[in-house]
């Protein structure tokens, strides 16, 4: 057994001992993190006291998992994660995603700050991922000893669950919430893109851009994990507006957001069916 087998399976026994049997999983990505007060009976366990989990070091991913429910779902939320922009590799949520299925959970709901390649779609609108663009054609599979074997050969058809979608856009549409839908391309980072590649990704298909998701959603499918993505549009993406963009615009922008978008999210976990 390798060292990150048994991370997972004393990180699995210390979330079992603090709650229950979540069967869905929400990882919170920049402008979601107030999601997780709406958690009813919040347990909180810092990443820190989970082996299989990553330290995370980017302002406004604190590392720490909230255990409660949401609506009639026992949730495990994710408020943190590792991106492939901070070691070069894309492996830093392998650990927790793998703990995420040894507890039983059956959905990921992922979600992200991205910039908007669709003058239709400014700062503030979320979008429903539809399918995603690996641009830098990087994968947390390859080398993976505890996924050697056929199962690495994962479909990536419907990576992100049309059923579960068709139930994010009803809930949406039920509580009158504006949800768009598109394809995220997925870009190693940290730096933005050049106006170049924004021309690049629109011609491919993309309407959302950003540095995260992509590797968790090949995580989770390989996890046999069904996996729903919610992006959060934080600015226009490069040549598109007259924004400079960086961190800082994006969290306030995200932070702008902040209350509408937890509501959604919660609006459209509790519609989820599981
Ligand atoms: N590009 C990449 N990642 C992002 C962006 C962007 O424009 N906005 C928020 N995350």
């Amino acid at each position: 057994m390798t060292h990150l087998v048994d991370a997972v399976a004393a990180s699995s026994e210390r979330l079992r001992a603090r709650g229950g049997a979540p069967r869905v999983a929400v990882l919170l990505g920049t402008g979601w993190a107030s999601f997780a007060a709406r958690v009813q009976g919040g347990e909180v366990v810092p990443y820190g006291e989970l082996p299989a989990f990553p330290a995370t070091a980017v302002r406004g991913h604190e590392g720490r998992v909230v255990l409660g429910r949401i609506g009639a779902h026992e949730v495990i939320v994710l408020a943190g994660r590792q991106h492939a922009y901070e070691s070069g590799e894309p492996v830093g949520m392998k650990g927790a995603i793998r703990t995420l299925a040894a507890l039983g959970v059956q959905v990921l709901v992922q979600t992200n700050a991205a910039g908007s390649l669709d003058a239709a779609l400014p700062a503030g609108t979320p979008m429903l991922i539809s399918d995603h663009l690996n641009v830098p054609q990087r994968s947390p599979l390859v080398g993976d000893a505890d996924a050697a074997g056929d199962a690495r050969f994962v479909a990536m058809t419907d990576a992100y669950c049309p059923r579960l979608r068709a139930q994010a856009r009803a809930a949406a549409q039920r509580a009158g919430l504006a949800l768009a839908e598109g394809v995220y391309a997925w870009m190693l980072g940290p730096q933005f893109e050049t106006p170049a590649e924004i021309r690049m990704l629109r011609v491919l298909g993309a309407r959302a851009v950003g540095m995260s998701t992509v590797p968790e959603t090949i995580l989770a499918r390989h996890a046999g994990l069904r996996v729903l993505g919610l992006s959060l549009i934080t600015n226009l993406a490069a040549g598109l507006g007259d924004e400079a963009l960086g961190h800082a615009h994006t969290l306030a922008a995200a932070q702008a957001a902040s209350a509408r978008s937890a509501a959604l999210l919660e609006t459209i976990v509790t519609a989820l069916e599981v």
